[in-house]
């Protein structure tokens, strides 16, 4: 382990410029480490907090520079090209690598890599011709494209082989998957390290709730019972062996009414449900990432007081106001320009006392 020790002061590079990267570079700041973004935007809202630099994600050259200047590279989306991975990966390490994109990026693939290490998932079939149109029978179901989607874009409720098919239309006949609508009793959450040691940590389960397929809020302890928590806990684990990454993964899943915990979607680096982290755990998601790909030994994950996070969405984040005046509130901004709708502005989280919900007044 010593040998491929990070120390503080060294340079942490990360693709991508959105609020994951800043908030992960805030997070390596206080553990006085340098952080260097790569993105094609020429102001970032990460670089405002950090060191900066433009260029395209094919761009190898630029790549290459951007590596001479960082100890380790780490990305905030994983939508990041995998031939922008492989190229950083022939300069520095790229923590968590290239093999957890290569699955977290196309549905139909995430989903087999899902089954093979084990986790349960709802009923699907691939939809990429008129034939699997033909042969569809995961109804009612949600149609959703391979590669892409986020936030519930790219995804369409279909009943049966005539709306499917209009959905494949409207979704421009592109690769897609069909899964079987999950009659859940809840979403949850397990957002895990592993370090390169092999060591996993995982925090404690919070649980979702999505309007719009855009997560709304999480809360932490979930009231779930220990039983489903200790399923969702070894899910997240045994995902996190499998993918062997060094890094973080969060994996989203659903309760079902019967009891039963299903892997929906999984994201190799820090994930909007654990924000919570910042606030209201002994270590923060950003921090925990920090620690997992620079070598040092995995943070505590103890919840310090219960919490709930809610998201602010376009709009929403006008009423900053309120929330920075509400004691129980802590504000968090994402220093977007402009609110556009279903964009994520900010969050809030609110500390809760142990048996109140959250003062809105
Ligand atoms: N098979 C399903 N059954 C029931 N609800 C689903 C299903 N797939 C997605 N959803 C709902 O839509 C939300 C977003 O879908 P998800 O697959 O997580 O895509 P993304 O978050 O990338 O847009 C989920 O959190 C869930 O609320
Ligand atoms: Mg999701």
């Amino acid at each position: 382990m010593a040998s491929s020790l990070i120390p503080p002061g060294s340079t942490i590079g990360i693709l991508g410029g959105g609020q994951l990267g800043r908030m992960t570079a805030l997070a390596a700041a206080r553990l006085g480490y340098r952080s260097l973004i790569y993105s094609p935007e020429s102001d970032s809202i990460a670089g405002q907090v950090s060191d900066h630099v433009q260029g395209s994600y094919d761009d190898h050259g630029a790549l290459a520079r951007f590596a001479a200047q960082v100890d380790v590279i780490t990305y905030e989306f994983e939508n990041v090209p995998e031939a922008t991975v492989a190229s950083c990966e022939q300069h520095k390490p790229v923590r968590p690598g290239r093999r957890p994109i290569h699955f977290a990026q196309h549905r139909l693939r995430e989903k087999e890599f899902f089954r093979k290490s084990g986790l349960g998932t709802a009923d699907y079939q691939p939809v990429g011709s008129e034939a699997d149109l033909a042969r569809a029978t995961a109804f009612p179901g949600i149609l959703k494209t391979c590669t892409e989607g986020y936030d519930g874009k790219g995804q369409a409720r279909v009943e049966s082989t005539a709306e499917l098919e209009a959905a494949w239309e409207r979704l421009g006949r592109r690769d897609c998957i069909l899964e079987s609508l999950v009659d859940f009793d809840c979403e949850v959450s397990a957002i895990v390290a592993r370090g390169l040691d092999g060591r996993t940590r995982c925090f404690p389960i919070g649980r979702n709730e999505h309007r719009d397929g855009i997560l709304r809020t999480t809360t932490v302890p979930s009231g779930l019972r220990p039983r489903t928590l200790a399923e969702a806990e070894r899910l997240g684990v045994q995902l996190a062996n499998s993918l062997e990454l060094a890094g973080l993964v969060a994996l989203e899943m659903f309760v079902t009414r019967d009891g039963r915990v299903l892997a929906n979607e999984m994201a190799p680096r820090p994930h909007n449900s654990g924000h919570w982290t910042i606030d209201a755990c002994a270590t923060s998601q950003f921090e925990q990432l920090v620690r997992a790909i620079c070598g040092l030994p995995l943070g505590p994950v103890d919840v310090l007081v219960p919490s709930r996070m809610e998201n602010l969405i376009g709009e929403e984040a006008n009423d900053w106001l309120r929330y920075v005046s509400d004691p129980t509130a802590r504000l968090h901004l994402y220093g977007k320009a402009t609110a556009r709708p279903g964009r994520k502005m900010g969050h809030v989280t609110y500390v809760l006392k142990s048996d109140a919900s959250p003062s809105r007044s």
